[in-house]
């Protein structure tokens, strides 16, 4: 059977520069101060996958949209329970269940992001926006980006146990799929196009945004907040 194109590039591109952003955003969180610098720009480009993939999900190819992967709660009930009876039944894009990845990822790992423009680590490093809010806000943001942290690494340990059952328990090739975007399927139409030159100028026009957010908009420091 044909293998047919079914995640375009600048989905996987998105999932898998995101998967390389995280760790590093670990590590570099880990190392401490003499690294902020990169956790910084690291966070910034996180920020800018995020808000390409709320786009993306509205202007993308088929099975990039929202529209193709959200499912009502009872239909994403009725997958998981025909899922655990040990059927297989065929989606060609995200699953009722696997799609919800989607949302959680946007919702949370877009808290984490914009949690830490105002969060500081009390000694050299502080996010461009930690002087826009009172001390009690910029605690309880700061307070946040350590939690937040923590349900990503939940929502990420589910994700990879749930990718390896299907690899492996049901013989079912997803990480090939999101390597190549192709998957075996008769059924299904291909999409076509990746849509580059689009996927292009929504990166431009983020990247043009977040430089105004960051490098022109964000407050300049009182002296006196610090004291
Ligand atoms: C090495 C580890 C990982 C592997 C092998 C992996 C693999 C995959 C695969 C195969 C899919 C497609 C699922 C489907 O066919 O429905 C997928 C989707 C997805 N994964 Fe991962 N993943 C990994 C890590 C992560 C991490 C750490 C995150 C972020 C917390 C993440 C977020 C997502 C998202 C958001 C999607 C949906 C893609 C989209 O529509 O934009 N993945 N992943
Ligand atoms: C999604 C992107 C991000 C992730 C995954 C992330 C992750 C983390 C983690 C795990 C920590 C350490 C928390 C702990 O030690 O308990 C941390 C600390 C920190 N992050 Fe982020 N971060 C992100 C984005 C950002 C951004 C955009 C900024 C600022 C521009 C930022 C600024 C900081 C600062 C200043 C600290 C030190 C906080 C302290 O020591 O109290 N982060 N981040």
């Amino acid at each position: 059977m044909q293998k047919k194109l079914i995640w375009d590039l600048p989905l996987r591109l998105f999932h898998w520069l995101l998967v390389l952003a995280l760790v590093s955003q670990w590590i570099t969180a880990e190392l401490g101060s003499e690294y902020m610098d990169y956790h910084f720009y690291i966070g910034y480009f996180i920020l800018g996958l995020i808000i390409f993939r709320l786009i993306w999900g509205l202007v993308g190819p088929k099975y990039a949209r929202f529209s193709n992967f959200l499912y009502p709660p009872k239909a994403i009930w009725q997958y998981l329970r025909s899922f655990l009876q040990a059927q297989n039944p065929h989606f060609t894009g995200h699953n009722p269940l696997g799609g919800l990845i989607v949302p959680a990822v946007i919702l949370i790992v877009g808290a984490q992001a914009v949690t830490g423009l105002f969060a500081s680590d009390d000694v050299l490093a502080s996010g461009p926006y930690m002087s826009a809010v009172s001390s009690e806000t910029q605690g309880w943001l700061d307070g946040l980006h350590h939690k937040i942290f923590n349900v990503i690494l939940a929502i990420a340990g589910i994700h990879i146990v749930a990718i390896a059952w299907y690899q492996f328990g049901r013989k079912i090739p997803l990480v090939g799929a999101m390597i190549t975007g192709k998957k075996t399927d008769a059924a299904q139409s291909s999409i076509g196009s990746s849509r580059l030159l689009l996927a292009l100028i929504i990166a431009i026009i983020i990247a043009a945004f977040l430089y105004w957010l960051i490098a022109v908009a964000a407050p300049v420091p009182e002296m006196d907040y610090y004291f």
